[in-house]
């Protein structure tokens, strides 16, 4: 697919199929995610996990309904969540899930996998969150963001956004 269709047509998607993605396809997300830049190039200081274990992620959505009192599912009923984690204390650590997340989600747009970036959970939830001791980060790392990845039923069409834009001539 040309660069420019896969711009086009990345949109976020909130409904998968039960389809695992399959390990193959889940190496070349993760080979997107490490061509990303990243602050400093200290690759060192991020961390990716990748969840398909259905009780922690159905663990994710609990500590999130129970913490903020809402009944949505935050991660889609994902089959497929990857997880980028920090041990930075700078706001490096957002823009590095950024760059780090939409290389998943346009190479994901590539493959005709679904993708939707997910902050809100993981921020709700934050540093002290029980799941977090279950995905053996090492020392010092924290979940910043993750996206949630699958097989979708139908496309949705590509969205016109539109950022107010200035020009300094
Ligand atoms: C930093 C960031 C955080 C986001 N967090 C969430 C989230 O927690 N849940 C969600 O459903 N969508 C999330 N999104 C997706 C946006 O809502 C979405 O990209 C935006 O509405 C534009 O729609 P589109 O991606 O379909 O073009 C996030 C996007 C970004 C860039």
């Amino acid at each position: 697919m040309l660069f420019d269709q896969v711009i086009d047509k990345r949109v976020s998607y909130r409904k998968f199929t039960d389809e695992k993605v399959s390990d193959e396809d889940v190496n070349k997300l993760l080979d997107a995610a490490n061509k990303s830049p990243i602050a400093n190039g200290a690759y060192d200081e991020c961390r990716l996990t990748v969840i398909r274990d259905k009780d922690i992620l159905s663990e994710i959505v609990s500590e999130y309904q129970n913490l903020t009192g809402k009944t949505k599912d935050p991660l889609f009923d994902t089959n497929l969540f990857i997880l980028f984690s920090s041990k930075k204390d700078t706001n490096a650590k957002y823009e590095d899930a950024g760059c780090v997340i939409e290389n998943i989600c346009l190479k994901a747009t590539e493959m005709g996998l679904g993708s939707c970036y997910i902050r809100g959970a993981i921020n709700s939830i934050g540093k002290d969150g029980k799941y977090i001791e279950k995905l053996s980060l090492d020392e010092g790392f924290y979940p910043v963001s993750g996206v949630v990845i699958g097989h979708v039923d139908s496309e949705i069409p590509p969205r016109k956004h539109e950022i107010k834009t200035n020009f300094i001539v």
